[in-house]
């Protein structure tokens, strides 16, 4: 039984080790930092609403949750014909996505929740040159991806640099061992992985614009219950004042 249990285990752990063969970059991750969320948002709407939506996301509700007044989102964040109380939709037809891309680009309202932070970091960060695809581009996260570099003029372009793996039983195979930037973009690398950690820092905040309200009536709900507690213990005095 005992070996069974190991078996299961060791086979278990072989499976998620190949699923993830990938080594994920780690993004920081700070919903209060209104700035970061702010510049994501900015990233976001620029880059990745021509194609994706958000339709969980109401513009209303991110001028709240980011801090931004109502008429700097209007004037910055969205595109004629939206009212502030939509959600983040797009204008593409589905039907010519399909035709364009192959695939539909999904929807990113929770792609942070299922994915995970991390994951969306270092994919944003794993775009190299491959002209065998139809975009020049391929990805070493997400193999064969469907999604353009559509980051390119901020990052430049990187090349992949292979390392010789050898098989058991002989031969060699050929594997990414890093990425490397062939052609520069506009920012640095250090300034591209800082606007990538904002990008995937508001693509977080997206998934959970609930939770920060339940945050703020949780805080609510608190400071109520602390009032009541004192207002109780006034009456109880006052009610045990002539009984002792
Ligand atoms: C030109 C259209 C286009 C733009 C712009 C674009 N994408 Fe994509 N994206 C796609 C397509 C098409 C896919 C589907 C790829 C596939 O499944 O092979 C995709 C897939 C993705 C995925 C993977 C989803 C999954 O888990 O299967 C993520 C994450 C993503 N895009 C994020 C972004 C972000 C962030 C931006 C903005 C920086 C962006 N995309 C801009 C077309 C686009």
């Amino acid at each position: 039984m005992r070996k069974l249990i190991i078996s299961v285990l060791v086979l278990l752990s072989s499976q998620t080790f190949a699923s993830s063969g990938h080594e994920l970059q780690s993004a920081t991750i700070d919903l209060g930092n209104k700035a970061s969320l702010q510049r994501g948002a900015k990233y976001f709407v620029n880059y990745c609403l021509s194609c994706h939506s958000a339709k969980q996301l109401r513009y209303s509700r991110m001028a709240k949750d980011l801090e931004i007044t109502p008429e700097l989102v209007e004037l910055n964040l969205m595109f004629t014909g939206e009212k502030i109380f939509d959600g983040m939709d797009i204008s593409m037809r589905p039907q010519d996505a399909e035709k364009w891309f192959g695939v539909n680009p999904p929807d990113l309202s929770l792609i942070a929740r299922s994915r995970g932070a991390d994951w969306l970091y270092t994919y944003l960060k794993s775009f190299y040159i491959d002209e065998s695809r139809p975009f020049g581009v391929n990805n070493s996260l997400f193999p064969k991806v469907g999604m353009p570099h559509v980051l390119a003029d901020l990052q430049g372009l990187q090349r992949a640099v292979y390392k010789d793996v050898e098989i058991e039983g002989g031969g060699v195979r050929k594997e990414i061992d890093y990425l490397e930037i062939a052609e520069p973009g506009r920012m640095s690398e250090r300034e591209y992985d800082k606007a990538m950690n904002d990008l995937v820092n508001f693509m977080t905040y997206m998934g959970e614009p609930a939770k920060m309200e339940r945050h703020r009536i949780g805080s609510k709900v608190l400071m109520f219950i602390l009032l009541m507690i004192g207002v109780f213990y006034l009456l109880k005095k006052e009610y045990w004042k002539d009984i002792h």
